[in-house]
């Protein structure tokens, strides 16, 4: 097996030939904004967003199609080198044993590649990430070494095509788009600031520049005069593609470059030139240096945006052109990282406790790049969508929970007062947008998502007064549930729902929960669970709006029912409210009324009669529920749904398989079964994932749920458990889905988003040895690069060729860290108390019997070391004794008071014996 090999307990790693893997890419960002992909080649893209491409955005296929790339020229007394390795000629030899060695390293979030050539007998590392500062930009590190036993001199030419403009200008007119160009030369680079931007806004005057400016460095080591004078600037440019490439010639072949070879001096520009209206290139040629034998020097090149003055960006970038400037901001960005991702284990398996550095530096990513910004995530256009981010929220709520409680309360507000909400979510808190197309969706899931995560708040904070503030709601055209539009509004009265008296009307944020989980519940089609609309969580279930149903979703909306109605509970028992104040419309929805549900039209004309109480703007008027009264009204919502799936949905196959159906397509038929003549069964995994873990699914039913997923679903060779079998139709009454070839995405992939909630569902139903086989079986595919083909990390999904695709930017990131640590580990919270109820398998431990896990909570570092004395493992593991620093606790868990009376500097142990 050739991987990678970590080299630290902090998820760095080595990778040999890195080079020999196609359509692997590296993500190097920040949350200032930059987002930036990087191959073993240099190739990728650097953009803040849609409309701000510094780098031309790449997707999969053009990571080997593209020659624009951040090269790296080295010109020698008899050759033209790349430091990237993407000359014609290294790319012909690539595949040879002429090949180069070249090696990775990389860590969060920075990649070094070294190349080495014996035939220049030269060598370069090539050090690259995007700093934690204001400014935007990506840098990187060229070190050049003179590996020949005589001294020679040799020249550097940065080579980087500013494509400076949005995305879409890629296929719209990306050459009239050219001619808006204003191509500077400065002291230490080339600068492009494009006039206008043409796009969907309109024809705007623009003030984005985007520049690639770059010093050869004072690091020791450096020959000749200009170690003693500090960095020193280009001696000249070459700012334009055309005229880097030269007539017949490529990026891989420039021809002026391969000419200097032989004498002919390079084209080049001196600083404070203007060049109009061409493609714009970073040609950055470096004065010669001398280097004796084993010396190396050092080029430090920004790939920068700014706004308004191309000066002032120069000024700005300029003092970060040193070795010594990159090599602190390395080390800040590094140390920002390893501070900001700050749960790790040390465990019997240290490679899966490096894995999952990553898997935790996940949620992270997807805050930077949305779902849009890496070369498989190639639509969107930014923001994301409102079911990522509340599951996101979950990893960071756990990581990096200080803002996690104003975001919470501004994520509520992208609700509508008829239960549905805003889909996309732009980058600044509480920035809404209904639909990108202006096309009205309702995703049948988003109302489930956000309890979740509040819940998750609840838990690990024990703050219940989150409950009782209050924050507005969203509105547009869109009312009805996604059935109309409200003729009386206009943008212009903005996005926030009024009342009939013209107050923007506020609500708690339990009301807004109540609201998206009461309107889903009354939603129903016609076999009573909720209506699919236009999708639930599997986007690509959207060809069934009429008459679809999610009998999966409908189980979960089960289970929130029941856990809002013991959060409603615990606002009086914890004197926070005596009563609930809610919108006096929602008393129809909320009141206990147990005939009024039981018929899919009395439903259907309780949903109608709330919703056109409100189509314009509410009323304003409260009405106060009494609270054990709402929590019983609550359950018996929730009973109802779970009897109603138990007594219709439950399948049963053969040899003790069992599952349930969790859908209803556009013509009103189940969309699983089993055939008992034919002996084939359709099978989802979504469906199974949210029976379990609601508790519609009974323990004997969970058990017949694994054997039928591990006869259907489960493929150990590339990954596990897919997420659903092979219909062997193109079902236009369902989805696209099932348009995609088998194996791919949402038909049948091992979809790792989905395949983790398997996991933590069966880990919370006492399954644990079956959970840890869905994580073990991704885990070993994606490890192998041989076979999975990425980096360390989850990706979205494993293709059928075991391939891991759209890697990093995935819910499967959020959802594993918190299995892993909560679930696996057993480390989570109830109401602001630390709990520690492990399910660790013998083989997590070290020979020892000791695994270590670290974590913040309450915003206090702690180092829990878990011993096993008692050779039990998973389900039978309990905590026999607890030491926080030394003193006893009770039981197994930490109070919250406990935990707050503690020096938050400094780390504290916790000791548990098992
Ligand atoms: C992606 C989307 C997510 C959607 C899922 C299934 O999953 O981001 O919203 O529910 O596809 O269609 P992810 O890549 O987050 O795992």
């Amino acid at each position: 097996m050739s991987t990678w090999r970590f080299t630290d307990n902090r998820g760095t790693f080595k990778l040999d030939r890195p080079d020999l893997h196609s359509y692997t890419y590296f993500p190097i960002g920040d949350e200032n904004g930059v987002m930036s992909s990087i191959t073993p080649e240099l190739g990728g893209d650097s953009k803040t967003g849609q409309n701000s491409f510094l780098l031309e955005p790449v997707s999969a296929d053009n990571l080997h199609n593209n020659r624009s790339s951040r090269n790296f020229w080295v010109l020698t007394d008899d050759a033209c080198w790349s430091a990237a390795g993407v000359s014609a000629a290294q790319q012909a030899a690539k595949l040879t044993d002429a090949a180069e060695p070249v090696s990775m390293e990389a860590g969060i979030l920075w990649q070094k590649i070294t190349r080495i050539s014996s035939q220049q007998r030269l060598t370069a590392s090539i050090t690259s990430f995007v700093p934690h500062t204001a400014q935007q930009i990506e840098l990187m590190k060229v070190e050049i070494r003179n590996d020949a036993e005589e001294s020679r001199q040799i020249r550097g030419v940065a080579a980087i095509p500013i494509y400076g403009r949005r995305a879409d200008n890629i296929r719209d007119h990306r050459n009239v788009t050219s001619m808006l160009n204003r191509i500077h030369t400065t002291v230490c680079g080339v600068a492009n600031q494009p006039t206008m931007t043409f796009d969907e806004r309109g024809h705007s005057s623009n003030s984005r520049v985007y520049g690639v400016f770059g010093a050869m460095g004072n690091a020791a080591g450096v020959a000749g005069e200009e170690a003693a004078s500090g960095a020193a600037a280009p001696e000249g440019f070459i700012p334009l593609v055309e005229d880097f490439i030269g007539e017949g010639g490529s990026l891989e072949n420039p021809r002026p470059l391969m000419e200097s070879v032989s004498g002919k001096p390079l084209p080049v520009t001196g600083s404070g030139k203007e060049i109009d209206g061409y493609e714009c290139m970073g040609g950055l040629v470096f004065p010669k240096v001398t280097l004796q034998p084993g010396e190396h020097v050092s080029f430090v090149i920004a790939l920068a945006y700014g706004d308004g003055d191309v000066d002032a960006l120069e000024q700005e970038i300029r003092p970060l052109l040193t070795v010594s400037s990159f090599d602190t901001l390395l080390k800040e960005s590094r140390a920002f990282w390893e501070e900001t991702v700050n749960v790790s284990y040390q465990t019997g398996d240290p490679d899966f406790d490096n894995w999952m550095c990553w898997v935790n530096t996940q949620p992270f990513l997807r805050r930077i790049y949305g779902c849009s910004f890496l070369p498989h995530h190639d639509y969107g256009r930014g923001g994301r969508g409102w079911r990522d981010l509340w599951q996101d929220c979950l990893a960071l709520l756990v990581m990096n929970p200080e803002s996690v409680r104003e975001q919470l309360l501004n994520n509520c507000s992208g609700v509508r007062f008829d239960g549905t909400n805003a889909t996309i979510i732009g980058s600044g808190l509480g920035e809404f947008i209904a639909d990108r197309n202006g096309i009205a969706r309702v995703w049948m899931d988003h109302g489930m998502w956000p309890w979740l995560t509040v819940k998750l708040y609840l838990e690990q904070t024990g703050d219940y007064g989150l409950l009782t503030e209050r924050t507005p709601y969203f509105k547009d055209r869109m009312i009805l549930h996604g059935d109309g539009a409200d003729e009386d509004w206009s943008p212009e009265q903005g996005s926030l729902q009024m009342t009939a008296d013209g107050r923007v009307l506020e609500g708690s944020v339990l009301e807004h929960l109540l609201i998206e989980n009461l309107t889903s519940f009354y939603d129903v089609g016609e076999h009573g669970h909720i209506r699919i609309r236009g999708a639930d969580w599997n986007d690509a279930l959207d060809m069934a709006a009429q008459r679809g149903e999610s009998v999966a979703f409908t189980a979960m909306y089960a289970q929130n029912l029941d856990d809002i109605a013991d959060a409603v509970e615990k606002l009086q028992e914890k004197g926070i409210a005596e009563r609930i104040p809610l919108a006096a419309e929602l008393r129809i929805l909320a009141e206990p009324d147990a005939a009024s549900y039981e018929t899919v039209d009395q439903k259907r004309a309780i949903l109608r009669s709330y919703l056109e109480s409100c189509t314009h703007t509410a009323s304003g008027g409260i009405y106060e529920a009494e609270p054990k009264v709402l929590a019983q009204s609550l359950r018996d919502r929730a009973s109802w749904i779970r009897r109603h799936i138990r007594e219709t949905e439950w399948i049963d196959g053969e040899n003790g398989e069992g599952w349930y159906n969790g859908y209803y397509d556009n013509d009103g038929e189940p969309l699983e079964g089993y055939d008992p003549e034919s002996k084939t069964a359709n099978m989802m995994l979504t469906s199974q994932v949210f029976t379990v873990m609601a508790g519609v699914a009974t323990d004997d039913q969970v058990a017949k749920i694994v054997r039928a997923a591990d006869h259907y679903l489960c493929r150990p060779e590339v990954g596990g458990y897919r997420l659903n079998t092979d219909f062997h139709e193109i079902k236009l009454n369902m989805g696209r889905m099932f348009g995609f070839s088998y194996g791919q995405k949402e038909n049948g992939s091992v979809f790792c988003h989905m395949a983790t909630m398997f996991a933590n569902a069966l880990y919370s139903r006492g399954f644990a040895g079956e959970g840890y086989r869905v994580i073990r079986l991704m885990y070993e595919q994606v490890r192998d690069m041989d076979r999975a083909g990425i980096y360390p990390g989850i990706p979205e999904y494993i293709n059928d060729r075991g391939r891991g695709v759209y890697h990093y930017l995935t819910g499967a990131g959020s959802w594993l860290m918190l299995t892993v640590l909560s679930k696996m580990y057993g480390v989570h919270g109830e109401e602001g108390d630390l709990v520690l109820d492990p399910k660790l398998l013998s083989g997590q431990f070290d020979e020892d019997g000791n695994a270590t896990v670290q974590l913040t909570f309450e915003g206090r570092k702690l180092c829990i070391a878990m011993h096993r004395e008692s050779g039990l493992e998973a389900q039978e593991l309990r905590v026999r004794e607890l030491y926080l620093d030394g003193n006893r606790m009770d039981g197994n868990r930490i109070p919250a008071a406990v935990l707050r009376g503690l020096d938050p500097k400094t780390e504290h142990t916790v000791k548990v014996t098992l």
